[in-house]
């Protein structure tokens, strides 16, 4: 392991005013996100929408890094130049997703713990020679009657710092995702509750495992209301309590904090990021790591056409615009109006 690699690597990651794009779906979610425009996903159609993401202009400046799927770590530009190294000759970090998916934890019922550490250190050592600098793991929390249970939440952090010491191993940076989902009734208050659990079970595990701090990247949920709550917390809220959980449980040495954007809706995600940042000074780094958020409005504005190529990079130049803002606390209404 080389602790200068990783920390250099994790800080390019949260460079002032730069994010990262979440462009790492799997097979079957991205086909239904191409369902919802009426594109059939082949290997080709997903290649060219990952294409034209990659390839436009100016995304450089916003996006310091993107996470991919296996499959597109291994595919090329229309013109044979491998996405790895289109993206990193711009600047941009390679990144690989490289959990196996949330799936059920014995003896809990609905929960999961998410698989993937059998056979890690070797697919690493491919990754890596693929030109992947970091990487991401997904644990998933649900919030529902009597759960997340501590047993669902304790091997899903144990699991985290097993793959966040592999890759370090590797002089890869862990992209440290325990994601607190958002789509049940439940109140913002025990969206806290169950965020400052999961938190503190993370690093807990991280320290036992000897994570170091300085070379990782924690992708966490907002706090923020259920999406079926009657009630929906405001903007000023949800950073308030955000920023709160965090300064909780996140030790200083942790550079940055890149969000999901959870299915918040892009200007949303937008604006909670931006309000955050406004809260500063901060001990960390916050800024994005956004799929959907990133993503939605250049999907629909491509459609699968070949002729629409253009409008989708111009969808995604904007968000990526301003998110980037939104990363230093500069992002106004007046940038989505001036688009
Ligand atoms: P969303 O921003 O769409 O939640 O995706 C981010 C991500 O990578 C979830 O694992």
């Amino acid at each position: 392991m080389n602790a200068q690699t990783l920390i250099d690597t994790a800080r390019a990651m949260v460079a002032p005013g730069k994010g990262i794009l979440a462009a790492d779906e799997s097979t079957p979610t991205i086909k239904k996100r191409f369902d919802s425009i009426g594109v059939e996903s082949t290997e080709e159609s997903r290649r060219a929408y990952r294409e034209m993401l990659f390839t436009t202009a100016e995304m450089e400046n916003h996006i310091s890094g993107v996470i991919m799927y296996e499959e597109t770590l291994f595919q090329s530009a229309a013109d044979g130049v491998p996405f790895s190294k289109l993206l990193a000759d711009k600047g941009v970090i390679p990144g690989i997703k490289v959990d196996k998916g949330a799936k059920p934890l014995a003896g809990a019922g609905e929960e999961k713990v998410t698989e993937g550490l059998d056979g890690l250190r070797d697919r690493l050592i491919e990754y890596r020679n693929a030109g992947a600098r970091f990487a991401k793991w997904r644990a998933v929390i649900t919030i529902g009657d009597g759960i997340p249970s501590d047993y669902c939440i304790a091997a899903n952090a144990h699991a985290l710092a097993r793959y966040a010491a592999l890759c370090q191993e590797q002089d890869i940076v862990p992209i440290v995702e325990p994601e607190v989902l958002m789509d049940a009734d439940n109140s913002i208050e025990v969206c806290q509750d169950v965020t400052d659990r999961t938190l503190q079970a993370v690093f807990n595990e991280l320290h036992t495992q000897r994570v170091l701090l300085e070379g990782i990247v924690l992708k966490p949920n907002m706090v923020i209301s259920g999406k079926q709550c009657p009630s929906q917390a405001g903007v000023e809220e949800v950073a308030a309590r955000t920023v709160e959980t965090l300064k909780r449980h996140v030790p200083a040495a942790v550079p940055g904090i890149a969000f999901l954007s959870g299915g918040q809706s892009d200007e949303l995600a937008t604006a909670h990021l931006n309000a955050m940042n406004q809260l500063g000074p901060l001990p960390w780094s916050l800024t994005f790591s956004y799929g959907r958020a990133l993503q939605a409005p250049a999907l629909k504005a491509w459609g699968g056409s070949a002729e629409k190529l253009g409008a989708g990079q111009l969808a995604f130049q904007h968000r990526a615009r301003c998110n980037g803002a939104a990363a230093e606390g500069e992002y106004s209404d007046a940038m989505e109006k001036a688009a």
